[in-house]
């Protein structure tokens, strides 16, 4: 059984996913231990707290250039195997990644290599699939290297555009659709293949 750390900045509805997933049996070969927020008020806390899951708060604005060093700490003191990214807002550098390579995973609201990279996250990446006018968009879990979303891709799926959508009502069809999906199902794989 691996243990899973889930980072967040938000409002956590992919980690619910997740929790969920493993109570369906669904996430099987992990268990989520840690939840780590870089932001103290986000709402992705209450829900790991309202499932019994430790949290953690690391102020990324307090702790400025220690932030990383305390991220790879907090990760090695839970004995953690696997870092699920869950609308965590914070890009990590080389000496993060490299450290926990190919046991970090991301969830990204596009199909890369399509409206991702830096500046593209949460309501942005849905307002420039509009802007642009595919009619195909979707969500994408990959693995975290030092390129913003540039790691090998797990698990892919589409979802339609409508002619009426904004960048609301496409980021929940996204979300249901795709988001909720994948994830859970790229982490039991990740999770059932790591020696
Ligand atoms: C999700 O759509 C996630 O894919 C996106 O932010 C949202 C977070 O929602 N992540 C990124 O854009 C990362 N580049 P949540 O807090 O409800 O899971």
């Amino acid at each position: 059984m691996k243990n899973i750390a889930v980072l967040v900045s938000g409002g956590g509805t992919n980690l619910q996913a997740i929790i969920n997933a493993q109570i369906d049996g669904i996430v099987k070969s992990g268990k989520i231990t840690l939840v780590v927020s870089n932001n103290p008020s986000a709402y992705a806390l209450t829900r790991a707290q309202n499932s019994g899951i430790k949290t953690v708060v690391l102020n990324k604005k307090e702790l400025n250039k220690s932030f990383e060093d305390e991220l790879i700490k907090t990760m090695e003191e839970n004995n953690i195997d696997i870092i699920v990214l869950a609308g965590f807002m914070c890009i990590l550098s080389e000496k993060f990644t490299s450290r926990f390579a190919n046991r970090i995973i991301n969830v990204h609201p596009s199909l890369i290599p399509s409206f991702c990279g830096k500046g593209f996250y949460g309501l942005h990446v849905h307002e420039a699939a509009l802007q642009y006018g595919v009619k195909v968009t979707g969500a994408t879990v990959h693995f975290v290297n030092e390129i913003p979303d540039g790691g090998k891709i797990i698990m892919q799926k589409a979802v339609n555009i409508f002619e009426n959508d904004t960048p609301e009502t496409l980021q929940k069809r996204v979300m249901e659709e795709a988001e909720w999906k994948i994830l859970p199902l790229a982490l039991e794989k990740v999770c059932n293949e790591l020696k």
